[in-house]
């Protein structure tokens, strides 16, 4: 099952505007060799996040991947050969292998390696326990802090991060209202995931949605998308209410700056808060976190979609689709099976 060339996606130019196929050149290169204290893994699933758009373009909380480099992704893969001594062949494990079939890595860098833990499916672990879940997790509730009886809204609620937030804000008693592109997520959002309330932020007067599903107002709004969406809350907030901030997905394509919400003074006039968050600050919680979500996993009590394509020279078309919203779910892509009996 080993190949005998090393598959790879490499950053070819920044993207000015939309992310494309053609800021990626495919290239083929002989399997890298282990040096000591350094395992080889087959890379078998890569993670698709709005975030990888940045990282292609500016430093943010990482350096931005250089011109040359494989596209780096969080992944899911197989030792094939160690000279590492915590790791031996057959070791599931995660950490950020990239748009490619094989690396080398002795742990060190960003997302690190790690074992998966036992009996917990890649798509899962790249969904609910990476930083999707996660951010779902810790911004809903450290940032957002609903409380029974609130009003919630979440923007990009159909993704893998705002259906788990507004999830969440359900178990903590609330009304979760979810804003989603098209009927089909929205039809999910009400029937499968347990929204109150669903907008088509495309075909519906979005602003006239909110106001007959928030009456009363908005207590908590989880932002993944800023832009109109952002604004239209901020017109809506009851006194102490909290936005987290968790990412802004209709700006990242942007070639320039866009003004910023027209609405803000609302946050003094209501006493509000609106506060940032990156899922990284909570590391050293996501065991706790992990534990919890596994739990409500268990209990029937979270619903999880992917949305998996298979096959790495479809990376680039598949990065692309986060920002048409042709995903629906959390996107992966499959590259291989485990070539080796899981260790
Ligand atoms: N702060 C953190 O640590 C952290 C961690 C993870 C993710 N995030 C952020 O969370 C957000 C969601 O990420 P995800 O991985 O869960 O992706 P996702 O929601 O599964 O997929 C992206 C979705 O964004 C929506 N979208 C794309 N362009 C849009 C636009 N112009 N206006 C409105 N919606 C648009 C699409 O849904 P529709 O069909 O509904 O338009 C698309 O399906 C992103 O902003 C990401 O950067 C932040």
């Amino acid at each position: 099952m080993r190949n005998d060339v090393n598959r790879r996606w490499l950053l070819a130019s920044r993207p000015a505007g939309v992310v494309g196929e053609e800021n990626f050149r495919w290239s083929e290169e002989p399997i890298p060799v282990p040096g000591e204290g350094q395992v080889l893994v087959r890379n078998l699933w890569l993670s698709f996040d709005p975030t990888q758009r940045n990282w292609m373009a500016r430093d943010t909380y990482v350096p931005m991947v250089r011109i040359g480099e494989p596209m780096r992704a969080a992944s899911i893969g197989q030792v094939i050969e160690s000279r590492h001594p915590g790791y031996k062949a057959g070791d599931l494990v995660r950490g950020a292998f990239g748009w490619q079939d094989y690396t080398v890595t002795d742990g060190s860098g960003f997302l690190g390696l790690s074992k998966l833990a036992p009996g917990v499916l890649p798509n899962v672990a790249l969904n609910l326990f990476a930083a999707t879940g996660l951010a779902a997790y810790f911004g809903m509730l450290e940032v957002g802090q609903p409380k029974p009886g609130e009003t919630v809204v979440v923007s990009g609620a159909a993704g893998a991060t705002g259906s788990i937030a507004g999830q969440i804000a359900k178990l903590k008693g609330c009304r979760v209202i979810g804003t989603a592109g098209g009927k089909l997520k929205c039809d999910w959002l009400t029937t499968e995931a347990g929204f109150d309330g669903a907008i088509d932020y495309r075909s519906e007067d979005l602003p006239a949605r909110l106001g007959e599903l928030c009456p009363d107002g908005i207590d908590v709004f989880f932002d993944n998308v800023g832009g109109p969406v952002l604004n239209e809350v901020l017109a809506r907030l009851r006194s102490k209410a909290r936005i987290a901030l968790c990412g802004a997905i209709s700006r990242y394509n942007d070639a320039t700056l866009q003004p910023g919400p027209s609405n803000y003074f609302n946050l003094v006039a209501s006493g509000s808060r609106m506060e940032g968050f990156l899922v990284f600050q909570y590391a050293g919680r996501f065991a706790e976190a992990s534990t919890v979500l596994a739990g409500w996993l268990r209990d029937g009590l979270l619903k999880h979609k992917e949305d998996i394509e298979i096959g790495l020279e479809k990376a680039p078309k598949t990065l692309a689709k986060l920002f048409t919203g042709e995903n629906f779910g959390k996107q992966l892509l499959k590259i291989a099976d485990p070539p080796l009996q899981p260790g």
